[in-house]
């Protein structure tokens, strides 16, 4: 397993090119599955979520060609449905979004148990929910849940927000007889990625207001190729870790609008936030002002921000509150900010962090993705060398992690520890 070393205390400056978004290239790669031709993906990430979504459209049928530095051509025309590899289904959550998109062409699936960061209850009924009002048939087993049947258009209104759910539910319309009106979706910009992507090869799908998404199906899809939205939770990790670490660093290939709801949470902290057409500036000298935040559906404050910005409160002046209802039991990173020297506690679905600390290196080990990501931030604030162990976890969701970090004049370097 890959560990990470990091000599924390220097600050940031330079540049970062942000990579295509993560939670928008897996719904796109999995619609693959309803086209009947080929289809070209551009601006892929690097990492290894990814390569598990490519593992397992190959194991389907599809056909994977490399077209460039990060663009991959898909043919499905043979795709059918196949046994996949539970190891794979297991190593991510967006597996889930196979159950959706087989049923739009291929008809049926089994698919063995998804998988995903493991920070506590992940259920799937409301994906199951919506598949079955939409006339599809759904069992499920101690193997995983299997779908047969073909979709129809239905009326399902979301009791909670929920964005796998809402990425399952127009998968499996976008091909199906009928109009399908979904109520209370997410309208997270790799949602909004995903619809446009559809859009553009030819399926019929509005938002007419937010929330509200109307899908009329369509005997097919045609042909494209699409580049994927830039990662708004990779640019909001560099700029938390330019804001925890102080200095002055640049995001490029950004999209500055998907972070606007929560910029100004950013400047109250302490930061100076410049905003271009696809870039961010930050710059943070002085000293860093509590928060209290609670974490909502976009465009609330991202979840997936949520560990990265309780981690920038330990240095901050005063006590903050940080409240996950989305995922209340997403604190498990909190002991390990604690051997940095952390002073925090988590309990019932809130951290309360008491501030003004003075971070020290420590042995960490990275619990999942982002909280990979806030130990990072502790790293690069503190004072002496850290380890951060499970540095694979990081390299699910990150691309250049650590090169990115070297780049801005962080002393990082990755050891291959046995193992
Ligand atoms: C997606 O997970 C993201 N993953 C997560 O990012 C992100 O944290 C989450 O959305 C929220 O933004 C991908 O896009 C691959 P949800 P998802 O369904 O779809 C409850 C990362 O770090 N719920 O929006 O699983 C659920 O428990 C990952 O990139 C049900 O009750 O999240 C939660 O409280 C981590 N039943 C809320 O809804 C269901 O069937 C929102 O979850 C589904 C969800």
């Amino acid at each position: 397993m890959k560990t990470l070393t990091v000599i924390g205390g220097r600050e940031l400056s330079g540049e970062v090119r942000i990579h295509g978004s993560k939670n928008a290239a897996l719904p796109i790669l999995f619609s693959s599955l309803l086209f009947s031709e080929a289809v070209e993906i551009a601006n892929l990430p690097a990492i290894t979520d990814v390569g598990a979504a490519l593992a397992l459209l190959s194991s389907l049928g599809v056909k994977v060609t490399k077209t460039g530095r990060d663009s991959i051509l898909l043919d499905p025309s043979s795709a059918r449905p196949a046994v996949c590899d539970p190891a794979v289904t297991g190593s991510l959550r967006g597996s889930l979004y196979l159950l959706g998109a087989a049923a739009g062409r291929l008809g049926e699936l089994s698919l063995p148990h998804p998988g995903g960061c493991n920070f506590g209850a992940r259920p799937i009924d409301l994906h199951l929910d919506v598949l079955r009002t939409m006339g599809l048939a759904i069992s499920e087993s101690e193997r995983g849940v299997s779908v047969r049947g073909r979709p129809r258009g239905a009326l399902f209104r979301f009791p909670a927000v929920s964005v796998g759910a809402t990425v399952n539910a127009i998968l499996a319309a976008v091909l199906a007889e009928g109009r399908t009106v979904l109520t209370g979706a997410a309208r997270e910009p790799h949602v909004l990625d995903l619809i446009a992507f559809l859009r553009l090869a030819g399926a019929r799908i509005s938002t007419p207001s937010p929330g509200t998404v109307v899908i009329d199906g369509v005997p097919r899809l045609h042909g494209i190729t699409y580049r994927v939205c830039p990662d708004m939770i990779e640019a909001g990790t560099y700029l938390l870790f330019a804001m925890a670490a102080g200095g002055s660093v640049t995001l490029r290939s950004a999209a500055p609008e998907q972070l606007a709801p929560i910029l100004p949470l950013f400047s109250g902290m302490g930061a100076r936030i410049g905003v271009g057409v696809d870039a961010l500036s930050v710059f943070r000298k002085g000293r860093l002002r509590p928060v209290r935040v609670e974490t909502a559906p976009y465009p609330g404050f991202p979840t997936d921000l949520q560990p990265q910005l309780t981690a920038l409160a330990c240095l901050a002046d005063g006590e903050s509150v940080i409240c996950d209802p989305i995922f209340p039991t997403r604190f498990g990173y909190v002991s390990e900010l604690r051997k940095a020297g952390a002073k925090i506690d988590a309990a019932n679905g809130r951290a309360l962090v008491a501030g003004g600390a003075k971070l020290t290196g420590a042995e960490m080990i990275a619990p999942d993705l982002r909280a990979g990501a806030a130990l990072t931030l502790a790293a690069l604030a503190g004072e002496g060398e850290s380890t951060l162990a499970r540095y694979d976890l990081i390299e699910r969701g990150y691309a250049d992690f650590c090169k990115t970090l070297g780049s801005l004049g962080a002393r990082v370097r990755i050891s291959d520890g046995v193992a």
